[in-house]
């Protein structure tokens, strides 16, 4: 076991402890009540609040939580309402409202952050909407406050109870709960409802169902130990390269020490999902390349010596059909063979893991551009760069075949 295994352990263990003392019933109840949408609005100010303790802006919040604010800033929470989903927005408010006010669920959840208020099947202005905090996605109010109260995880010893009496601390201080610790708190924007979306039998979006399914769920490791070490609001995932080389063991072999020309050589590229908690990757939106080829001397690629394996739930960009499922579920491993006979000596054969963190949207904004984003297009333009920039490389060796 990894030192970092270790710690992951014990603060799971700590996690479950506190968890069954708290009871898997009470934090299901409480969770319905926290993400019961469309939110509530927080209501009137608290006669004893501030301005600052009643402002649910998350520079608020960062006066006296700076590094909470500092870490979610860096965070695609708080890129939630990027230009790819308010681009879309723009005429998709007019053109489907229902429809669009049901994305804010996810990417910006607080009434306030809301510009209409659906009313059947139209939608009327909403009186407390407040477009600035709109702009600013899962804002830290969208997980910590409901009708002005505070709500957050036991602190680090367990413990619920005030240190002193609630109306002597800022904003009446904190209702703690252990459902902040636990998978359940994530579950409701990661995972799609049995009756939501599904292709080929499976739901588009299954995060939880696949972690409950796994290992890591028996072992009592949930969503934050991996997404939120040490508490920071960092919530690292398949855009970031440490964060996926964490959660994978990847391994190239030569089946010979020695090759001469005529011989067919032997590589065989490796990745195993060692420290994921749901498939990799979890959603259809990202690809991942494994890819063999022979090099020269001159650093050349021999012409026709490529060979690909793809890591993806590959669907179709209308969302139609399923072309192939070859994620890997937690411990499962896949393997590139590469045979091919060397002609000449001196070669190397090049493995790579190169990971596209949003292919299928860059296929999505192409052809959304295509068709005419009407008055959202020079965000959707954007958000196409944004996803051509985002791909990075994993894993790459170089063998020399001598
Ligand atoms: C004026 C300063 C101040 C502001 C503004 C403020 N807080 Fe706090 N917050 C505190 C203090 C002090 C505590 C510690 C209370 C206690 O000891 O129980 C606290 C505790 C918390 C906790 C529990 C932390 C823990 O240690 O477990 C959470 C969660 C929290 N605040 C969220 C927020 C959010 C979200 C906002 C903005 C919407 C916010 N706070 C705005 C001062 C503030
Ligand atoms: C059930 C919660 C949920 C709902 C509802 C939802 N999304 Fe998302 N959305 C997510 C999650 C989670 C991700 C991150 C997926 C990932 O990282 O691969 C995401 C990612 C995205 C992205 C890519 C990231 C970005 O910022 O460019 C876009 C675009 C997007 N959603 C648009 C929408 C639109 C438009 C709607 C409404 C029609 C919508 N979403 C409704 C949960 C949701
Ligand atoms: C996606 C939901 C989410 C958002 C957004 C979010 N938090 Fe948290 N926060 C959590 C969870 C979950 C925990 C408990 C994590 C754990 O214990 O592993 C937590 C813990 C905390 C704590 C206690 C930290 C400690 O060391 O004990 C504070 C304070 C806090 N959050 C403040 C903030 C502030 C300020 C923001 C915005 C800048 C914010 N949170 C945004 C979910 C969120
Ligand atoms: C209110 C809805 C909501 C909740 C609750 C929520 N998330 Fe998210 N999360 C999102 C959305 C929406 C995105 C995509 C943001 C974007 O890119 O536009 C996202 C993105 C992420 C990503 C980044 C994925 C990537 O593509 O790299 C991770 C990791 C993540 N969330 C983990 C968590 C964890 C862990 C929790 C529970 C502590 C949690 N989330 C709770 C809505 C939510
Ligand atoms: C054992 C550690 C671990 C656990 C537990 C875990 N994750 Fe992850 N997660 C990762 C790693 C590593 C990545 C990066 C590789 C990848 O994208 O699959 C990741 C990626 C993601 C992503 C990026 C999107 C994508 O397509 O992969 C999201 C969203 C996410 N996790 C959410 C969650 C949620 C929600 C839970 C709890 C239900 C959870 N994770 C549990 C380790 C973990």
């Amino acid at each position: 076991m990894r030192l970092r295994d270790a710690a992951v352990l014990i603060a799971a263990l700590a996690t479950l402890a506190v968890v069954n003392a708290a009871g898997a019933d009470a934090i299901r109840e409480f969770l319905d009540r926290h993400w019961r949408r469309p939110l509530a609005p927080q209501g009137p100010r608290p006669a004893r609040y501030s301005p600052l303790e009643a402002s649910l802006e998350p520079e608020a919040c960062g006066t006296c939580h700076p590094a909470q604010l500092a870490d979610w800033r860096t965070s695609l929470h708080a890129a939630a309402m990027g230009p790819g989903v308010s681009g879309q927005l723009v005429e998709m408010l007019e053109s489907d409202p229902g429809s669009a006010l049901s994305c804010f669920n996810c990417h910006a959840p607080l009434a306030e952050q809301a510009p209409r208020l659906a009313d059947g099947a139209r939608a009327r202005a909403n009186p407390v909407y407040d477009t600035a905090l709109g702009a600013k996605g899962l804002v830290c109010a969208g997980c910590h406050v409901r009708g002005h109260a505070r709500f957050g995880p036991p602190r680090r010893d367990g413990s619920l109870a005030p240190t002193a009496p609630r109306e002597t601390l800022p904003h009446n201080g904190v209702t703690r709960t252990p459902a902040f610790l636990s998978s359940e708190f994530c579950q409701s924007c990661h995972q799609f409802t049995p009756d939501g979306f599904t292709l080929n039998g499976k739901l588009l979006e299954n995060t939880y169902n696949e972690w409950k399914a796994s290992r890591f769920a028996r072992e009592s490791v949930q969503c934050q130990n991996c997404h939120m070490p040490d508490r920071r609001h960092l919530w690292r995932g398949v855009h970031d390269p440490e964060m996926v080389r964490s959660g994978l063991t990847i391994d190239a072999r030569v089946g010979a020490a020695r090759y001469r020309p005529g011989d067919t050589i032997a590589v065989t590229l490796t990745v195993e999902s060692t420290r994921i908690g749901h498939a990799f990757p979890t959603y259809v939106t990202p690809r991942v390349v494994m890819s063999a080829e022979l090099v020269d001397q001159a650093g050349e690629v021999v012409a026709g010596s490529r060979e690909e394996r793809v890591i993806a739930r590959e669907v179709t960009l209308d969302l139609e059909r399923e072309i192939a499922d070859t994620r890997l579920m937690p411990g499962k491993k896949a393997a590139l063979h590469y045979r091919r006979r060397v002609d000449r000596a001196g070669l190397r054969a090049r493995l790579r893991v190169v990971v596209y963190p949003d292919e299928f949207y860059t296929r999505f904004f192409e052809s959304l551009l295509e068709q005419g984003a009407g008055r959202g297009e020079a965000q959707i333009r954007d958000a196409l760069a944004a996803t051509r920039r985002s791909p990075f490389t994993v894993f790459e060796r170089e063998m020399p075949l001598t």
